[in-house]
């Protein structure tokens, strides 16, 4: 796969460059950036509206980049709805069911929730008066890390109206048995939310198969631009929910005094939506396909045992053992040294990786860490890079004198 960095521009610019932040963001293929200029240079026009020929253009890459992501995660063109990201979908969707809940529900979510989707929930929680419930993780032993499903079916019970989870943790790597949680959360009638942000760029995803309601996820970690993202839900949920923005483009019709929306997806899209961002979505895609699943899944996986191998003989990692229950993002410390002069010390090597409470401050408690070092893989990252890496981080063990 080392072909691949030959796809991004950055990595002429910048030869030395060990990119393994992507959990945070991953970069832009040329692709995607093409297709984003392409949008400014021919046909720079708002969609929906106009009359003329750059106008319809530009509608027919914004819906035709709809139908592309909804083929992508096995939905319908009218359950995608295009958001500004993951952290504005969660908060759109918890807005949008706050109306349903009363003080006697509760709302579950679990141990290794990013911000994005505990704060939303927490407050919905404060103002209604009811129960957030918090799946835990298991401690210890050869399962250490991964999501304790007896404390699932403790937490989900007949008063569960909403189960928000994480399909990937962005801080630990666990996969969440997204399956079994899904379908405990149906057994009591609830609401099921997919915070996908980790999982979008890393396994196909099938909405369908997933039987979920929600699915959110944002176009930055797979390869696409910043500023778009993604709600899914199903078209009975969505025809259900009040919007959350109210503005152009969302109604049929409009008095003085009350308004009459569309339906999904426009009814959730007012506003001049993120246009060139959209098609840069739908360019990532592509980039994705380009390399194919198998090919991305058996790179990744092999990146991932060699960067476990390696790393655990320096530093200690915070997460799954069983390679088969995580995904490349490994958090680690090392005693002694705060996770910032880890960071610090290894991009003196142009090796890009994330220090601090990765939006997890919950779960840095949890652990009893103030926070910790993350490196995250994507497709163009080598095991070369990995011994860039393994390197930089010995050279920081020697700086600061730890055996
Ligand atoms: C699991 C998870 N959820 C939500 C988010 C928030 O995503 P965004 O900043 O794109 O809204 C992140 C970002 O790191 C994440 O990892």
């Amino acid at each position: 796969m080392k072909h691949i960095k030959q796809q991004f521009s950055i990595f002429s610019t910048n030869p030395d460059l060990v990119y393994i932040d992507n959990a945070a963001t991953a970069l832009v293929p040329d692709t995607v950036v093409k297709a984003i200029a392409t949008y400014y240079t021919e046909y720079p026009a708002n969609i929906h509206r106009g009359l003329y020929d750059i106008s319809t253009k530009a509608t027919r890459a914004y819906e035709s980049s709809r139908k592309k992501v909804a083929d992508f995660i096995g939905a319908k063109s009218d359950e995608i709805i295009f958001t500004s990201g993951t952290t504005f979908g969660c908060n759109m969707i918890a807005q949008s069911l706050k109306s349903r809940l009363t003080s006697v529900d509760n709302i579950v979510i679990t141990r290794y929730e990013h911000h994005a989707n505990l704060l939303p929930w927490q407050k919905i929680a404060q103002e209604i008066g009811c129960e957030l419930r918090i799946i835990d993780i298991i401690k210890d032993g050869e399962d250490a890390y991964t999501l304790d499903m007896q404390s699932a079916q403790s937490c989900i019970d007949s008063n569960t109206k909403v189960v928000s989870i994480a399909y990937v943790s962005h801080v630990l790597g666990t996969i969440t048995p997204v399956n079994d949680i899904i379908a405990l959360a149906k057994t009591v009638g609830a609401i099921s939310i997919v915070d996908a942000a980790q999982a979008v760029s890393h396994m196909p995803i099938n909405v369908k198969d997933l039987d979920c309601d929600f699915l959110v996820f944002s176009g930055h970690k797979m390869y696409g631009p910043t500023g778009i993202g993604v709600v899914y839900g199903k078209k009975e949920r969505l025809s259900s929910i009040e919007p959350y923005l109210l503005g152009g483009g969302m109604v049929k019709e409009v008095t003085d005094v009350s308004g009459i929306w569309k339906e999904a997806p426009e009814k959730f899209e007012a506003g001049t939506p993120p246009i060139a961002s959209v098609i840069g979505l739908a360019s990532a895609i592509d980039f994705i396909r380009g390399i194919g699943w198998e090919n991305l899944q058996t790179h990744e996986k092999e990146i991932t045992m060699y960067a476990h191998e390696k790393l655990k003989e320096v530093v200690d990692i915070i997460g799954p053992i069983d390679l088969e229950k995580r995904i490349g993002v490994f958090s680690f410390t090392i005693l002694g040294i705060h996770p910032h002069d880890i960071a610090e010390v290894v991009n003196r090597d142009m090796v890009a990786i994330r220090a601090g409470h990765h939006c997890a401050i919950p779960l840095m408690t949890y652990l009893g860490v103030p926070g910790a070092a993350r490196v995250s893989f994507a497709a163009y990252n080598t095991k070369e890079d990995i011994d860039i890496l393994i390197g930089a981080i010995k050279k920081v063990k020697v700086l600061f004198t730890v055996k």
